[in-house]
C-alpha cells in the first residue's frame, strides 16, 4: 500500500503512520502542523519510507498534487477539539466537512478510490440505546463537531455511491495513549502538575465515558480496511466498558501520587454538547476479529505516564 495520511503528524495519525511503516507500507504524511508535532514523526522519518508535506487540506491544488501515486487515503486531519465549537462555529465546518470534500475531490482527480475516515461517537448526540449500535435511530446532533463529522461521513457515502469509491468509516470513542495531546487526562495532568492540591472537574464528575487505547485504535483501522467487504463500511470503535469521570480522576491521582481537593462545576454535562454517556456497541468490528487489548484503566495510566515523561507536550498545547 502507498498510503496518504492527512493529519499524519497528530496523536492518532502519527501512531497510524508508524503502524503502516511497520507493516511494510510507504506513507505520505500531509499535515499543516496546527496541532501535529514533528517530534511524533522522528522514528517514521528515520525509516526512509515516509515523506512529509507541510500543507493544509483546504489547499486543493497542493493536496491534489501531493496525493499523486498513492492508492489509499487515511483522512485523519480535523479539528479534533469538541469543546469549543460554539465559540468558533465556522471551524468545524471548514476543518471537518469542507476538508473532507477537498480530500474526496483530490482522490477523484488522482483516480484513488479507497478512503478510511476517522469519525466520532459524538455523531450519536445523546442516544437512548446503550451500548449504541451503528444503526441507532438517526441521531439529533448536540455539537458542531459531531454534526461536521456526520456531514463528512455523508459526503464519503455519496462519493462511494456516485464514483465507485470504497469507504471505511470509524466512529471512535475518546482515544488514549502515547502522544495523547488533548482531552480530559491531558487537562487533569497539566492542572495537577501546576497545583497538586486542587482539581476542577467540569460537570458533576458522573459523566460515563468509554475510551480506547491508541494502539488498539490503529489496529482496528487496519483490520477493518482489510476485512470490510462493503462499499460504505461504518464501524463503531471503542472498549467494551465505560467509566465515570471520577474513576478516571482517581486513577490519574493515584498514578501521580497526589490527593487534591476536587471541585465540580456541576451539572450533568461538562459543557454544551458534552454527551453525559458514551458507550458504543462494537459488535460489528469485533465480528471481523478485532478486540481491544488494554482496559480503560490501563489506557489512562499509560497516558499519565507518557505525559509525565514528556512535559513539553503539556506546555505546547496550553
Ligand atoms: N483523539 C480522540 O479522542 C478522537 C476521538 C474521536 C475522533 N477523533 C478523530 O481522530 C482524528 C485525529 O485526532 P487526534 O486526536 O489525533 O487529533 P490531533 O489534533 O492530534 O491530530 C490532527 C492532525 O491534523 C492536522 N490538521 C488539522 N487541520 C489540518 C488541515 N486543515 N490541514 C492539514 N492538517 C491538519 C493537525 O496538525 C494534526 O496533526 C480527528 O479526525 C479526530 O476528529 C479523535
Amino acid at each position: 500500500m502507498k498510503a496518504f495520511v492527512t493529519g499524519g503528524a497528530g496523536f492518532i495519525g502519527s501512531t497510524l503512520t508508524d503502524r503502516l511503516i511497520s507493516a511494510g507500507h510507504d506513507v505520505v504524511v500531509y499535515d499543516n502542523f496546527s496541532t501535529g508535532k514533528e517530534e511524533f514523526l522522528r522514528e517514521a522519518l528515520a525509516s526512509g519510507r515516509v515523506t512529509v508535506t507541510r500543507g493544509d487540506v483546504l489547499d486543493q491544488s497542493l493536496l491534489t498534487a501531493s496525493m499523486r501515486g498513492c492508492d489509499t487515503v487515511f483522512h485523519i486531519a480535523a479539528n479534533a477539539d469538541v469543546r469549543y465549537g460554539l465559540t468558533n462555529p465556522r471551524r468545524d465546518v471548514d476543518q471537518n466537512t469542507l476538508a473532507t470534500f477537498h480530500v474526496l475531490e483530490a482522490m477523484r482527480a488522482n483516480g484513488i478510490g479507497r478512503i478510511v475516515f476517522s469519525s466520532t461517537g459524538s455523531i450519536y448526540g445523546e442516544p437512548d440505546v446503550f451500548p449504541t449500535p451503528e444503526d441507532a435511530p438517526f441521531p439529533v446532533q448536540t455539537s458542531l463537531y459531531g454534526a461536521s463529522k456526520l456531514a463528512g461521513e455523508g459526503l464519503i457515502s455519496a462519493y462511494c455511491e456516485g464514483y465507485g469509491f470504497r469507504g471505511v468509516i470509524f466512529r471512535f470513542v475518546s482515544i488514549l495513549g502515547e502522544r495523547y495531546s488533548h482531552g480530559h487526562v491531558f487537562d487533569f495532568v497539566r492542572s495537577l502538575r501546576a497545583d497538586p492540591t486542587r482539581l476542577t472537574v467540569l460537570g458533576n464528575g458522573q459523566q460515563r465515558k468509554s475510551y480506547l487505547y491508541v494502539g488498539d485504535c490503529v489496529e482496528a483501522m487496519l483490520l477493518g480496511l482489510d476485512r470490510a467487504g462493503g462499499k460504505v463500511n461504518i464501524f463503531n470503535l471503542g472498549a467494551d466498558e465505560y467509566c465515570e469521570v471520577t474513576d478516571s480522576v482517581g486513577w490519574i491521582c493515584d498514578r501521580m501520587g497526589v490527593r487534591p481537593r476536587i471541585e465540580f462545576t456541576g451539572g450533568e454535562r461538562g459543557w454544551i454538547g458534552d454527551s453525559p454517556f458514551i458507550f458504543l456497541d462494537c459488535t460489528r468490528l469485533r465480528s471481523l476479529g478485532w478486540k481491544p487489548t488494554l482496559s480503560i484503566r490501563d489506557g489512562v495510566i499509560r497516558t499519565v505516564d507518557f505525559l509525565q515523561a514528556h512535559p513539553w507536550l503539556l506546555e505546547a498545547r496550553a
